[in-house]
């Protein structure tokens, strides 16, 4: 199940130059399993052509308040009441004002006053005209009444200065929108910290032992966690993924870092998931300096790392809940479960790696999801995302 499946997303795009970002914006909607409803101002018209979010869509683009009588599933009160999400991206000064007082003169406005669904704006603009007080006060009043807002992003303007004012990342509107549309707090008053991506076990100062996890799903619960109403902290290593915006992040790269790292905010916490892969084994001296070529032969000495989940839940307190996830080439489930009783977790998520079917890095994968005296239960091709919503649903199906 996609991040938006059976979601209907109407985009708002607006004169910004940022609009033709909104072409990627769709795009990746789209991909993440939304129907995306694309409406053109008249502005945003001069920037973008109908005919590139047509084909990024599959879906027609509204550009005029009156094709009613040819295309009613077009009309602002169709859109209005089947979307589940109004985006406005980018937002200009103009929809802003426009939204706050009310004022319904085109489609995009009209359908804004129309809709129930939440209303999320990511503004681009001039420094000036987001920081001018009408634009702060307009938000203020659209916050109030229940708008959320992403950005804007400081950075290099289109005119050519540098300030706040550009499109949040594309990856920020898209966290904020998920966000939007899933919308149960029911992890509100939780705590939840996340162990996230591969370590890096420095053999001298310029080469380590790594792994290839990408740390997607440790985002992934991160983002879960949070639309649900949890304060999020993350524990992670070098991974090819940023954590969502929100999230309390420490770095770190060995796993003697992400072990006193979490061992020494553990109490904080009432959920902790181990999903990073950490290392197994580190390197019994690192060289100071770089080792040279022209050896014949080196030999690593390795030893063992200390087990973090394994500690975490062997110095748990009542009601604390400690997941793990284990990685298996083989017998998937007899190690999974060897590794939940040894553990002693709450829940363990099997995932299968090496070959094709590998969970490392991918987008989707198999999974299991044990729970000590439970039946396993089986995510087919499930993705990082839906495989999140799962495991929080299950956590709170155990209390
Ligand atoms: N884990 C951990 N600390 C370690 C090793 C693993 O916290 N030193 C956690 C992982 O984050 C995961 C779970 O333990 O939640 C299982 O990790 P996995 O790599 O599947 O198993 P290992 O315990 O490392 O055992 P093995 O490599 O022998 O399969």
């Amino acid at each position: 199940m996609l991040p938006f499946a059976e979601k209907n997303v109407l985009l708002g795009i607006c004169g910004s130059i940022a609009a033709y970002k909104a072409c990627e914006l769709a795009s990746r909607l789209r991909e993440q399993g939304a129907r995306v409803d694309c409406a053109l101002t008249a502005s945003a018209r001069h920037l973008v052509q109908p005919a590139a979010l047509e084909a990024l869509t599959g879906t027609p683009v509204i550009t005029d308040m009156f094709p009613l009588v040819t295309c009613p599933e077009q009309g602002h009160i169709a859109v209005a009441q089947r979307a589940h999400l109004c985006l406005v991206a980018p937002a200009t000064a103009n929809i802003l004002a426009k939204a706050a007082c009310g004022i319904a003169d085109d489609w995009l406005s009209t359908t804004l006053l129309a809709t129930r669904a939440p209303i999320l704006y990511a503004p681009a603009m001039n420094t000036n005209m987001y920081t001018h007080p009408a634009t702060q006060a307009n938000i203020e009043i659209l916050r109030k009444r229940g708008a959320a807002f992403i950005g804007p992003a400081s950075g290099r303007l289109a005119c050519g200065t540098e300030g706040l004012g550009r499109l949040a990342d594309i990856p920020d509107i898209l966290d904020a929108a998920f966000c939007a549309v899933h919308q149960d707090k029911d992890f509100s008053g939780k705590r939840v910290l996340i162990t996230s991506g591969p370590n890096h076990e420095p053999i001298d100062p310029v080469r380590f032992i790594g792994n290839r996890s990408s740390g997607k799903m440790g985002r992934a619960l991160a983002l879960e966690a949070l639309c649900r109403g949890a304060e999020v902290g993350m524990i992670t290593g070098p991974a090819q993924v940023n954590p969502p915006s929100g999230v309390k992040t420490t770095q770190v790269n060995t796993a003697d870092e992400m072990y006193d790292a979490v061992l020494s905010c553990m109490n904080e916490y009432d959920i902790i998931i181990g999903a990073a892969a950490v290392a197994d084994f580190k390197i019994e001296r690192p060289e100071t300096g770089k080792i040279k070529r022209g050896e014949d032969r080196i030999v690593l000495h390795l030893k063992p790392n200390r087990d973090i989940i394994a500690a975490v839940a062997g110095a748990k307190r009542p009601g604390q809940r400690v997941v793990g996830f284990a990685a298996e080439t083989d017998d998937l489930l007899l190690r999974a479960e060897h590794k939940l009783r040894q553990k002693r977790l709450d829940m363990i998520i099997a995932n299968r790696v090496g070959g094709e079917a590998c969970a490392i890095g991918a987008d989707h994968a198999d999974a299991y999801v044990l729970i000590p005296g439970q039946d396993p239960e089986k995510l087919e091709y499930a993705t990082k995302s839906h495989l999140a919503r799962t495991i929080f649903d299950r956590l709170l199906a155990l209390d």
